[in-house]
């Protein structure tokens, strides 16, 4: 039904009392013929025997699955198994809300009896709805999300509310499928132990970051845990962010998202019926629900609640360089030396931890980095960046005096404190560290300073911030963690370690704002916070910021990097849903590391990654210490002349990049996209996680494999050109055998699209004021579209101050090209537009004109319909490119 005026009389209506075939000794036969696919767990915390499982009113059923592990659970719960029951559906402001009782005994402890459900219908496409303690208060996530006056009038869902037990059904208002229905498993809200249940309306899920898996998730038995944690990338376990959003392509095309605002450590479990189940370890119950209907819409939708993307700035999409172990100033001079000397473009070079001085933030060594300031004014002059690593632990073990960052963080109270109110003392690189505790307002302050002193030294760009889960040599803490239900929940998630503290610090060490359980994954979103405000603050420009640890919102603030992915083919390949994924989460700054991080790469790798990773939105090639080179000038040269290409052919796709970054900021879209957002209607795109889109327009096709010739690739129906403008793929929605000789990464344009290109140099400095051109894919009808967006590529909020020129590109069926300057700043004088290629000529034109004037060397190719137009007209001004 549609909610609207009377909506609480209408919903009252519907509280529909579903029959409880559950009797005193147990559940009916009846109740427990439920296909096994389709059954739920009443085992979370342990395995229980038949006994065990009759005596929660359980229905105990041997097989087919194992008895532990992925399968179906041999004690499941009977239909109808009671929980709790809704009383009081009051219509609300903004929707309703409604009284939750608990009805019966809950096996796990401190069971909350009474539950508050407020239901809001934010907007027509939104829905959110809580579950609380109705008697008292509890940790909620501290994210700022939008607050919403009043109820949407109409909207494209319907809901249900189920009395006893109580669930939920959300559908669409059109064709009635239902996205959401938790009457198909019980509620369970206790202290430490929160469940809910979904039906799926198809098995194609994606999302629930981060994890090494392909774009879609497996429904048969996968068990998804959240808890940030500093592990190499390897499949079924917890990595270094948190992303409770999922979402779900139906059958006709239609997307609907979900995301649940909780930072506690979960598990989310897939089960074939299909359903979902959330099991989380605190917090509240606190649901958005976006209904697209179209996958980029539902994406815009979520951002909508967490925050669009930050823009980068403009030689922030530039090539990085970095490598664990360049251990002195000659030796990381000496690699930006041969970066030039070998002709490959640089735009930021970084340093690891070998700059500080005994791997301490904010400190360098006065040895082997002993001119380190000038060697970043060196660079600067050359027009090169600067970015170095800072750790989230701060080293504890100096005499006093010694290391003013864990003085004066000592002194203003900043660390995360132990059980006994002290500073708790972990190990990362340094040795013994305290944790800052970033969601104090002291600590920002203080990270400020520390940040504003280094800089004061050293002009630094930007901020690496790793080992942010926060990352902890030692379980826990030097001293431990004291033994109580927050170390040793009931219910812990199958996080790596099977304990919380592994691997980080005591989950009951106490923060600002509440204890770490709570925030723990929170560690990276609220240091990138600071980070990014103090890098304002102190450089007063557009802060670069790339983080290990994520959690829903980080794009906001700041940019991700993989992690320490293996030098493998399979880790390459992993590398496209890990990068398509965080776009659907709203971190487009995204990649991972070129030719793989950890163990030796090989030459042919390298050369295939770095192709690919000339399309990660955030392009860096880093490196172990003690492992094989793999800079771009560690190889033979056609392997070098391969990396040259794949980096000239981003340098010259960079005002594009960027005008897609200026859409994420603007409009909440992805940059690096997978298909199905583009062709959410052709099911053969759902799955595609081994090529990529940049935008709706340009699809990249990389080799992932050793030993390729050819590589195949996917074409949604319609119009491809290459690139390069040699070839054309009229598809029907086909996979094409592409050739892809070692110099060759295959990237089509897209009929339709108009693409701005710039002239490639070494730097993005220099690339930004060389000659631009347009490539112009026509369809069949002659329309094709693109756009500009245009500032000085660094300063703060641009958009919001309207300093920035913005251009629109039209191609219609008349035969012509023209641009509109839709809003017009200094930034684009002296640019020169100098080449127009127009893919899909069909006839060889006999006169071109360019602003009225005749242009006699353009050059047309029958074979390949490839018009070419050199011009030489300014950017900044509107143009008519006419050919007949
Ligand atoms: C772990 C990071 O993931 C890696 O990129 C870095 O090189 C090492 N820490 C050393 O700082």
């Amino acid at each position: 039904m549609g909610p609207g005026p009377g909506l609480a009389a209408a919903l009252l209506a519907l509280l529909l009392p579903v029959p409880v075939p559950v009797s005193a000794r147990g559940p009916g036969a009846a109740a427990c013929e439920v296909s096994p696919g389709g059954r739920f767990d009443c085992g979370p915390e342990r395995l229980l025997s038949r006994a065990g499982c009759e005596a929660r009113g359980c229905c105990y059923s041997p097989g087919p699955g194992p008895r532990s592990g992925p399968g179906p659970p041999w004690c499941f719960f009977p239909r109808g198994y009671r929980s709790y029951r809704a009383e009081n559906l009051t219509a609300t402001e903004s929707g309703f809300s409604a009284r939750l009782r608990r009805e019966a005994a809950a096996f796990l402890p401190a069971a909350v009896d009474e539950l508050r459900l407020e239901l809001a219908l934010e907007t027509p496409a939104r829905l959110r709805f809580t579950l609380r303690d109705a008697a008292r208060p509890r940790y909620e996530v501290p994210l700022a999300t939008p607050r919403v006056h009043g109820r949407a009038p109409a909207t494209l869902y319907g809901l249900q509310v189920s009395q006893e037990p109580f669930g939920l059904v959300v559908c669409r208002q059109r064709g009635g499928t239902v996205l959401l229905n938790t009457t198909v498993a019980p509620l369970f809200f206790t202290d430490q132990f929160l469940q809910i249940s979904t039906s799926l309306p198809s098995r194609f899920i994606s999302g629930l970051g981060e994890h090494l898996t392909p774009l879609f998730l497996d429904t048969a038995w996968t068990r998804v845990t959240l808890w940030n944690r500093d592990m190499a990338p390897a499949p079924h376990v917890n990595l270094y962010g948190s992303h409770p959003f999922y979402l779900v392509m139906e059958d006709d095309g239609s997307a609907h998202g979900v995301f649940l605002l909780n930072s506690n450590a979960m598990d989310v479990l897939l089960q074939p019926s299909p359903a979902l189940t959330w099991r989380t370890t605190g917090g509240i119950l606190d649901f958005y629900i976006f209904l697209g209907p179209d996958p980029k819409s539902v994406v815009r939708q979520y951002l909508d609640v967490v925050g669009f993307p930050f823009m980068p700035p403009y030689w922030g999409l530039g090539f990085h360089l970095c490598r664990w172990g360049y251990s002195s100033t000659d030796i990381t001079r000496q690699v930006v030396a041969n970066m030039t000397a070998a002709r490959f473009p640089l735009d930021v070079q970084w340093n690891d931890l070998d700059y500080a001085d005994a791997k301490r933030d904010f400190t360098f060594n006065k040895k082997s980095f002993r001119d380190y300031p000038e060697m970043v004014r060196d660079f600067h002059s050359r027009g090169l960046r600067y970015i170095m690593i800072v750790d989230a632990g701060i080293s504890s073990s100096g005499p006093p005096g010694t290391y003013k960052p864990f003085d004066e963080g000592l002194r203003r109270g900043v660390f995360i404190r132990n059980a006994t109110g002290q500073p708790l003392i972990g190990k990362v690189w340094p040795g013994p560290t305290a944790f800052p505790d970033f969601t104090n307002p002291e600590t920002h302050e203080w990270w400020h300073d520390m940040v504003k002193d280094f800089h004061e030294q050293v002009p630094f760009d930007g901020m690496w911030l790793d080992m942010n889960e926060p990352s902890n040599f030692v379980e826990g803490s030097q001293d431990g963690c004291p033994n109580n239900n927050l170390e040793h929940p009931p219910y812990v998630p199958g996080v790596f370690g099977g304990r919380l503290q592994a691997g980080t610090i005591c989950a009951s060490s106490q923060q600002y704002l509440s204890s770490h359980y709570n925030l723990h994954s929170l560690y990276g979103l609220t240091e990138a916070i600071a980070s990014h405000n103090a890098l304002l603050r102190v450089r007063g420009k557009r802060p670069f910021i790339i983080s290990r640890s994520t959690f829903a919102g980080h794009g906001r603030y700041a940019g991700h990097w993989t992690g320490d992915v293996g030098s493998d083919w399979q880790q390459l390949y992993y590398s496209i849903p890990e990068v398509l994924l965080f776009n659907l989460f709203g971190v487009p700054l995204v990649g991972a590391d070129i030719c793989g991080f950890l163990g030796d790469t090989s030459e042919e790798l390298c050369v295939r990654w770095t192709q690919l990773g000339a399309f990660y939105p955030f392009m860096r090639n880093h490196n172990d210490h003690g492992t094989r080179p793999q800079e771009p000038f560690a190889f033979s040269p056609p392997a070098q002349a391969a990396m040259r290409n794949a980096l000239r052919l981003r340098y010259s796709l960079l005002p594009f990049l960027y005008t897609l970054f200026h859409r994420a900021l603007s409009a909440g879209q992805t940059v690096a996209r997978p298909l199905f957002l583009e062709f959410p209607t052709d099911p053969n795109t759902w799955a595609v996680d081994r090529q990529l889109l940049w935008g709706g327009g340009l699809l990249i096709t990389p080799v992932l494999e050793a030993g390729q010739t050819k590589v195949s690739g996917y074409f949604p129906a319609g119009t491809w050109y290459s690139l390069t403008g040699d070839s054309t793929i009229h598809s029907k929605g086909q996979w094409i055998l592409l050739p892809v000789p070692l110099d060759t990464i295959n990237v089509h344009v897209r009929a339709g699209h108009i693409l701005p290109l710039q002239e490639p140099a070494f730097s993005t400095a220099q690339s930004r004021g060389k000659g631009m051109a347009l490539v112009v894919a026509l369809t069949p009808d002659g329309f094709a579209r693109g756009e500009l967006f245009w500032d000085d590529g660094e300063s703060w909020e641009t958009f919001e101050r309207g300093d920035y020129t913005e251009l629109l590109f039209l191609a219609s069926s008349d035969a012509a090209v023209l641009s509109q300057l839709l809003r017009a700043s200094a930034h684009l004088d002296g640019v020169l537009l100098e080449a127009v290629t127009v893919l899909g000529v069909t006839s060889p034109p006999r006169r071109v004109l360019a602003n009225g004037a005749i242009v006699s060397d353009f050059s047309y190719r029958s074979d390949t319909q490839v018009l070419r137009v050199p011009v030489a007209l300014p950017m900044w001004e509107q143009f008519v490119i006419s050919w007949s």
